[in-house]
């Protein structure tokens, strides 16, 4: 794939002990492009955030490989990984994750701060990807004082800060009302589509499913390609 910028290669995951193993992906592949929006879905306990945390480089598998940017992550020492996240990924969080006594530039100048971006440079970064995203508004608010889809969409924001290739979310809209959740999504394919980023997003959700290039379903740790049109219709509620 040309311009696959996340690949995971036969993957497995396997926690516990031989006696009594746990397999959370069975030899799983993957590959995300550039603006595309890739969504897994599947039932709890599939091994769908196992999944996202070793395509992030925050877990390492039990056997297969990790590719981001051209880089094998699964090879890299802790110190070369980290480097890797920090510059390569943006990750997005359920519960936002932001520290809420800080305002909403203080909250991005943090990430900036480690990847050695300070000061004015900082500041000025901030306020562009703010901008970008139509929140300057809210830049000197207290995150505190933020309503859930304000403080998701300044996650996204700082997920955005270090200019990351991917972006990863897990469960992003799953505190968020509909019309929230919407907004945030919308700002997840405007990301991949307008800004070239790859999202790769984990959901329950099948209101997410428009926003979708492509759905994958993950079930006992087994990976499926699936259209999103054949999706909805599995995944929408029962009446
Ligand atoms: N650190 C861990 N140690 C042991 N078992 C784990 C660990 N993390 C996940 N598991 C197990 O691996 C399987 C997959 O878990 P995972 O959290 O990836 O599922 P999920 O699809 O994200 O579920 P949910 O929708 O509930 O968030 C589950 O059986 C889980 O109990
Ligand atoms: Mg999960």
């Amino acid at each position: 794939m040309a311009n696959a910028v996340l690949e995971m290669i036969d993957v497995t995951q396997v926690f516990g002990d031989k006696a009594n193993p746990t397999y959370a992906l069975r030899s799983v592949s993957l590959q995300v492009e550039q603006r595309e929006v890739v969504i897994i879905m599947g039932p709890s306990g599939a091994g769908k955030s196992t999944m996202l945390s070793i395509a992030g480089g925050l877990l390492r598998p039990t056997a297969g490989r990790g590719v981001i940017d051209g880089t094998e992550i699964t090879r890299l020492g802790d110190r070369a990984l980290a480097a890797v996240r920090l510059r390569g990924i943006g990750f997005v969080f359920q519960d936002f994750n932001l520290l809420e006594s800080l305002n909403v530039i203080q909250n991005l100048e943090l990430v900036l701060a480690r990847a050695g971006v300070r000061g004015r440079a900082a500041t000025a970064r901030a306020h562009e990807i703010l901008r970008i995203l139509g929140l300057e508004q809210r830049m000197d608010y207290r995150v505190g004082l933020l309503s859930g889809g304000e403080r998701q969409r300044v996650a996204i924001a700082r997920a955005l800060c270090n200019n990351p290739t991917v972006i990863m979310a897990d469960e992003p809209t799953a505190s968020l009302d509909g019309k929230r959740g919407a907004e945030v999504m919308t700002m997840l394919r405007m990301i991949a589509h307008d800004m070239g980023k790859a999202v790769l997003m984990v959901s329950h959700d099948h209101r997410v499913l428009a926003y979708a290039d492509r759905v994958v379903w993950l079930q006992d740790g087994l990976l499926e390609n699936r259209e999103p049109e054949s999706m909805a219709t599995i995944a929408a509620p029962q009446h």
